[in-house]
């Protein structure tokens, strides 16, 4: 069995198959699949795709992105929709210093803003990151022991992922690892101690080498979890029960 932690199926790109894609999902042994929103629209999807569906859950938040649109108004129905029983966690929310679509100071507001939020509803937290630890690791040693979660589509080397296990993070490895030239996210995969390991697709994007530049899909996770097996030298079994165990234990469901 495998947990897709981090898949965006609730958007456009799957509006023709959806059903398709989580009958693969199934057939790959993607147990549950976690749907991440990034803004107001992506969210209310995400929330009304896990009510449709027992094995899918959901998170609302607001991507740096878009942090400009984390107005109170928002931030309050972000606060309503994390009492859902479905939503289990909060994000994807960060810092994003590769493209800074936000301005960097409203991107630093939001995501505090929405740490807030996570620290009163004690829930744990997505986090995305792009050329940003300088920011984001000091943010979140700044609330250590207050919150939780999981570093999603990690691409830092393993210096950054000691840091970030020190502070009680997880770390989410995606399809990039598949890629041959990755070797400092391959070399975090083989380090990574195994109670914080989480595996994803992010789909529609960063698929498996295999489907490279094509749309990603839950079912591929299978394939991240196979190349984290190389790379450890485990059995694919043990790495699916592993992250399972993750999954459910830092999410509490
Ligand atoms: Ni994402």
């Amino acid at each position: 069995m495998f947990i897709d932690s981090h898949a965006h199926i609730q958007l456009s790109q799957f509006n023709r198959d959806r059903d398709a894609v989580l009958k693969r999902a199934h057939e790959a042994a993607v147990s549950n699949i976690l749907v991440i929103g990034f803004d107001m629209e992506t969210s209310l999807g995400a929330v009304e795709l896990a009510e449709k569906h027992s094995h899918i859950y959901a998170t609302v938040g607001m991507h740096p992105h878009d942090a400009k649109d984390l107005t109170s108004d928002v931030l309050k129905t972000f606060r309503e929709l994390a009492a859902h029983p479905k939503v289990i966690a909060l994000g994807e929310m960060g810092l994003d210093y590769y493209r800074n679509l936000s301005p960097r100071s409203v991107q630093k507001v939001a995501f505090e803003q929405q740490l807030d939020l996570a620290e009163e509803m004690r829930m744990p937290i997505i986090i995305h990151n792009r050329d940003a630890y300088v920011d984001i690791l000091p943010i979140l040693e700044a609330r250590q022991g207050r919150v939780r979660g999981v570093l999603h589509c990690f691409t830092g080397d393993v210096e950054l992922m000691q840091r970030s296990l020190a502070i009680g993070f997880h770390i989410g490895i995606g399809g990039i690892v598949t890629y041959p030239n990755a070797k400092d996210i391959q070399a975090v995969a083989r380090e990574v101690p195994e109670d914080r390991l989480l595996i994803e697709t992010d789909c529609p994007w960063l698929a498996p080498q295999f489907r490279r530049g094509k749309r990603n899909e839950p079912a591929y996770v299978r394939a991240v979890a196979e190349k984290i097996t190389t790379l450890r030298g485990a059995s694919i079994k043990a790495i699916g029960e592993v992250t399972t165990k993750n999954f459910q234990k830092l999410f509490a469901c």
